[in-house]
């Protein structure tokens, strides 16, 4: 049985990462997908709202062998746990590049059963960053294009929350 994880912040989850892990669903028999506990990106979403967060989005996809577990400490030591052996990774362009293969090389050097799998992302999302998408809606700009309507909705509610 092949077990993947899929690990990022997801601060939110955007349809970028959507299209990564339906794409990963279709190799794997299980995927684990992973917000990080541990993140110095300071994120607006907790742990806990980024997990429902994703978990809204893989029950509107329907996808049966995916399950959202959020994770603390190394990534590494989380796989070993959820004896998964792939660690999946969405690659937007050649910026990503450089630090996913410094990364997946430290992962491998860490645990040696472990193999990165980077997913190129659709040229349609290619653009996408997390941050770009909360700055957008922070300055009253439209998202639909690059989040689900469900993430709209808990972004607005968070910042009209914030400005109150
Ligand atoms: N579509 C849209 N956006 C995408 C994307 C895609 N396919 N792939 C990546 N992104 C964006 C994300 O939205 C994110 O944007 P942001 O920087 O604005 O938040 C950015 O690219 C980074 O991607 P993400 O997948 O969220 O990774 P991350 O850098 O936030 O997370 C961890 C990295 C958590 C997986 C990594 O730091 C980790 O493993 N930490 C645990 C500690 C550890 O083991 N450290 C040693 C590692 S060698």
């Amino acid at each position: 049985m092949t077990i993947a994880v899929y690990p990022g912040t997801f601060d939110p989850i955007t349809k970028g990462h959507i299209d990564i892990i339906v794409r990963a669903s279709k190799f794997v028999d299980k995927l684990i997908v992973s917000p990080a506990k541990d993140t110095l990106k300071n994120p607006i979403f907790s742990q806990e709202e980024r997990v429902e967060l994703i978990e809204h989005e893989i029950k509107s996809q329907n996808l049966s062998n995916v399950i959202v577990l959020p994770f603390k400490g190394l990534i590494v030591n989380f796989l070993k746990e959820q004896k998964a052996t792939l660690l999946i990774r969405g690659i937007r362009g050649i910026s990503d590049f450089d630090n996913e293969f410094t990364m997946a090389n430290m992962n491998k050097k860490l645990h040696n059963n472990i193999d990165t799998v980077f997913l190129p992302a659709l040229e349609s999302f290619q653009f996408i960053s997390s941050t770009l998408v909360r700055q957008i809606a922070m300055l009253h700009g439209n998202i639909e294009e690059f989040v689900s309507e469900n993430v709209k909705n808990k972004i607005m509610e968070k910042l009209n929350n914030k400005s109150n």
